[in-house]
C-alpha cells in the first residue's frame, strides 16, 4: 500500500463528490459546487492509493470560522474508506490538516489557532484519533446532524 495526501484542487471536485455520494457513507448529497467551495474558501486533503490509479481511499475537510482573524478552524468530515481503515491513513491526514491549518492561519498573521471538531460520542475509533493528538472531550451538544444517532461531542484543541 502507498497512500499520497494531497491538498485536494478544484480539478479534484468532480471524482471526489462522486466517491464521497457512492462509497463513503457520507449522508449528505455533496455537489460539486460545495465542494469547489470548500476547495476555493477552506482547503480540502485527500488521501490516494498511487498502487490503484490514485484511486481516492480518504478525506477531510477544513474550514475556519467566519472571522478568520479569531484564529479557529473547524476539521470536518474525516473519512477513510471501509478497507484502508487501521492504516495510520487517519492519522497522516490529521497531522496533515494541522500543519495546513497552522500555513493557512499564518497567512492572516496569527501564530496561535484553535481547532474543533463534533463527532458522534459513540464513536470509538474517531473519538482515539483524535485524542491521540490532543483533542479534549469539552461538551455533549445534542443530535446535530442525525436523529437516530448518539449525541454529538464537541472536542477541540490549542496549538
Ligand atoms: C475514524 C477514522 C477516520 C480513523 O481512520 P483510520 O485511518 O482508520 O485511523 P488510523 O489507522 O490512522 O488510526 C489512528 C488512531 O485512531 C485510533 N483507532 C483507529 N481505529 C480504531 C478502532 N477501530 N478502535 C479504536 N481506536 C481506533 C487508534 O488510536 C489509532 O492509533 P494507533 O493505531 O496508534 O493506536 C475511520 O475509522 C473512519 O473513516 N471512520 C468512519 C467515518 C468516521 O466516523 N469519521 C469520523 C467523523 S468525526
Amino acid at each position: 500500500m502507498s497512500i499520497n495526501i494531497r491538498l485536494a484542487s478544484i480539478g479534484d471536485a468532480s471524482r471526489l463528490a462522486k466517491w464521497m455520494n457512492e462509497t463513503d457513507g457520507d449522508p449528505y448529497d455533496w455537489t460539486v459546487t460545495k465542494i469547489e467551495l470548500y476547495v476555493l474558501n477552506n482547503f480540502v486533503l485527500i488521501a490516494e492509493d498511487t498502487k490503484k490509479d490514485n484511486q481516492i481511499v480518504g478525506r477531510l475537510f477544513f474550514q475556519p470560522t467566519e472571522q478568520p482573524l479569531l484564529g479557529v478552524g473547524e476539521v470536518q468530515g474525516v473519512v477513510i474508506d471501509n478497507k484502508y481503515r487501521g492504516r495510520g491513513i487517519g492519522k497522516s491526514l490529521l497531522d496533515r490538516a494541522i500543519q495546513e491549518s497552522d500555513t493557512y492561519f499564518k497567512r492572516w498573521g496569527i501564530d496561535n489557532f484553535r481547532l474543533f471538531l463534533y463527532t458522534r460520542s459513540s464513536n470509538e475509533p474517531a473519538k482515539t484519533l483524535y485524542k491521540g493528538f490532543g483533542f479534549r472531550e469539552n461538551s455533549l451538544v445534542g443530535k446535530m446532524f442525525r436523529k437516530d444517532q448518539s449525541d454529538e461531542l464537541l472536542m477541540s484543541r490549542g496549538f
